[in-house]
């Protein structure tokens, strides 16, 4: 599995690269965090760097937690021409700004959701379209109709928008939550299982059999390791093709940041 997501991180920079010379693209980005959680500063050094490697403008906005207000990232939100993310999570009482599409790099606003339920090809979430990416180079481009696909969690950056984006694709789709009875659950009948809970430990590789995909969204820190949402049995090798963290989703959601803000600043 590291060599297909190796392969699909590979091909998709150069195919950006070229894209933005060729067409001589004005790709940038501002990325705005509150306070200093430990991930987020993990997450946006990556998008930092990458857009850094590629001499983009990439410029990081820091806000203090304390003094922050809701107006200060609404007054940031109204003022931005070109692509703009919010770094979640923020601290309490803060929102991230409902941002109009076309700034919106995330695709986690109104307008762009609305698009995607819509079916009319909007900028798809970088995690959504991760996985999207990961089922196509595995399970083949046409493979997503009439495909049995779980997915597990349903935030408003994943699970959710994951199930629209498949169920547009016309694949048959399983939603659970933490109200679900996973214990009941076969899972062996799914071609594909997407696990978006953040808890570690909701599914155990010992659970799926050959054939399956297997696509771990977590990332989660356990005794100073990042582990995902797949708790991975010791002396046990699944059968399945399981997504590795660190190393997997992230890493091409990270790149989709990329991808996404491409396709904003070229539309301009
Ligand atoms: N926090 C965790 N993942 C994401 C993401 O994809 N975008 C933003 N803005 N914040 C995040």
């Amino acid at each position: 599995m590291k060599a297909v997501i190796n392969t699909l991180y590979e091909a998709k920079l150069a195919e950006l690269k070229e894209k933005i010379d060729a067409e001589s693209i004005p790709v940038q980005l501002t990325i705005v965090t509150v306070g200093d959680d430990p991930a987020s500063k993990v997450y946006v050094r990556n998008k930092v760097r990458l857009f850094e490697a590629l001499e983009l403008p990439c410029h990081h906005i820091i806000l203090p937690e304390e003094g922050t207000t809701q107006a200060d990232l609404d007054g940031l939100a109204e003022k931005a021409d070109h692509p703009i993310l919010f770094q979640l999570p923020l601290p309490n009482g803060l929102e991230a700004p409902d941002l109009p599409a076309a700034v919106d790099v995330d695709g986690f606003g109104s307008e762009a959701l609305g698009q995607l339920v819509l079916g009319q090809n909007p900028v798809l979430p970088c995690t959504v379209q991760a996985a999207i990416d990961i089922v196509e180079a595995h399970c083949g481009e046409y493979s997503f109709p009439g495909l049995k696909v779980a997915i597990l969690g349903r935030s408003n950056i994943v699970g959710k928008p994951l199930a629209i984006e498949l169920i547009n694709r016309q694949s048959t789709v399983s939603s659970f939550n933490s109200r679900s009875d996973l214990a009941a659950v076969d899972w062996n009948q799914f071609d594909v299982i997407v696990v978006a809970t953040g808890f570690h430990g909701t599914l155990d590789n010992t659970q799926f059999i050959e054939g399956q995909l297997i696509i771990d969204v977590g990332i989660n820190r356990i005794d100073g390791k990042l582990v995902g949402d797949i708790k991975h049995q010791d002396g046990h090798l699944s059968a399945a093709a399981i997504t590795p963290v660190p190393g997997g989703v992230g890493r091409l959601t990270c790149l989709n940041v990329l991808g996404n803000a491409v396709k904003l600043c070229q539309s301009k």
